[in-house]
């Protein structure tokens, strides 16, 4: 693999997604391969315990990757968790003959830069039709299970289990702790960004002040006018579900990023653990892993910070 391609793909896992903005993932650049690793020195021990949230984050690098690849039509294969002695060892990207150009991934690695989390308010209404097929397509193709919430009584159920979960979270100094410290000023390129000016006041707020109560009001908003609500959900629950799942998300979202849509996640109810099960009941799904509303936002997306390549590389 040449060493430009090695870099464009590298540089596009690291525009992926990742709770908190951790960018959980080191990459170990070989001769014909990329090494894809945890990095548990950036893992959220409160929010996310088992690290399931670290695996579906360092999923969404990989799945850039393959795109990138796709579209610089270098073949790949990829083998997820390759050394059972090294479970920080996520996956190997093996480069091989290209046996077909792939233009669908081409066309979804051009969304990478565009593809944004937006907390604030979409327009109302989705045009369903075609995309919610394509949308279960890319999530199959993982081996993910891509549900779409129709009914109104399971929507309300919903509203009031992630805001239920924002009072839970909330209520817990240790998780409180977590969040304040990953509001970071932007120049620090990794975290939730805040002004700089306005950091540490954000930080002590959330360390002192049980908000939950005025977000559990406005998750519930979220939900309720969410003009999409889709949970992704594996089959297992274990390492290899999870990365599978982040490849899955990666490419749902940037399906929606294609025809302008964004997203944002409403995961409370599935990082309390009851909550979780309650989840699982009102949906029928083994698994839920990620919670998502989708929709055209109303303002332009703005861009999150990431950090120097140079400082996520390992060396050989
Ligand atoms: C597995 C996972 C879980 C996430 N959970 C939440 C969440 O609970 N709430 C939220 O607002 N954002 C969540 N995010 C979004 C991240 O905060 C976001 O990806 C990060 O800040 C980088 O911003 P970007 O997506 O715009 O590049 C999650 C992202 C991932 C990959």
């Amino acid at each position: 693999m040449n060493k430009q391609t090695a870099r464009q793909m590298v540089h596009s896992a690291m525009l992926a997604p990742s709770s908190h903005n951790s960018q959980p993932w080191r990459f170990r650049l070989q001769d014909d391969s990329i090494e894809l690793l945890a990095d548990r020195s950036r893992a959220l021990p409160v929010t996310d315990p088992d690290d399931r949230e670290l695996h579906i984050s360092c999923g969404c690098a990989l799945m850039n990757m393959r795109l990138a690849a796709a579209k610089a039509k270098v073949g790949i294969e990829v083998q997820l968790l390759p050394d059972p002695d090294n479970p920080d060892l996520l996956a190997r990207v093996q480069q091989c003959p290209l046996l077909e150009e792939q233009p669908d991934l081409a066309q979804l690695a051009d969304q990478i830069p565009h593809r944004h989390t937006v907390r604030t308010d979409y327009e109302p209404g989705f045009d369903q039709g075609e995309l919610i097929a394509d949308l279960r397509h890319w999530a199959k193709l993982e081996g993910v299970q891509l549900a779409v919430v129709s009914s109104e009584a399971q929507r309300q159920r919903i509203a009031n289990l992630v805001a239920q979960g924002d009072r839970t979270l909330w209520a817990d100094t240790a998780w409180r702790r977590e969040l304040a410290s990953w509001m970071m000023p932007p120049n620090r390129g990794e975290g939730l960004a805040v002004s700089a000016l306005w950091s540490p006041l954000v930080r002590a707020m959330i360390r002192w002040f049980n908000l939950g109560a005025m977000m559990a009001r406005k998750s519930n908003q979220l939900v309720e006018k969410a003009p999409l609500l889709l949970v992704l959900s594996s089959c297992g629950d274990g390492p290899r579900q999870w990365l599978e799942t982040g490849q899955a998300l990666q490419s749902v979202l940037l399906g929606c990023c294609q025809r302008g849509y964004q997203g944002s996640f409403l995961n409370q109810p599935i990082q309390v653990a009851s909550l979780r099960t309650r989840l699982s009941k009102i949906t029928g799904l083994a698994s839920p892993q990620i919670l998502l509303r989708l929709g055209r936002p109303v303002e332009k997306a703005e861009a999150s910070p990431r950090r120097p390549l140079s400082g996520m590389l390992d060396p050989v």
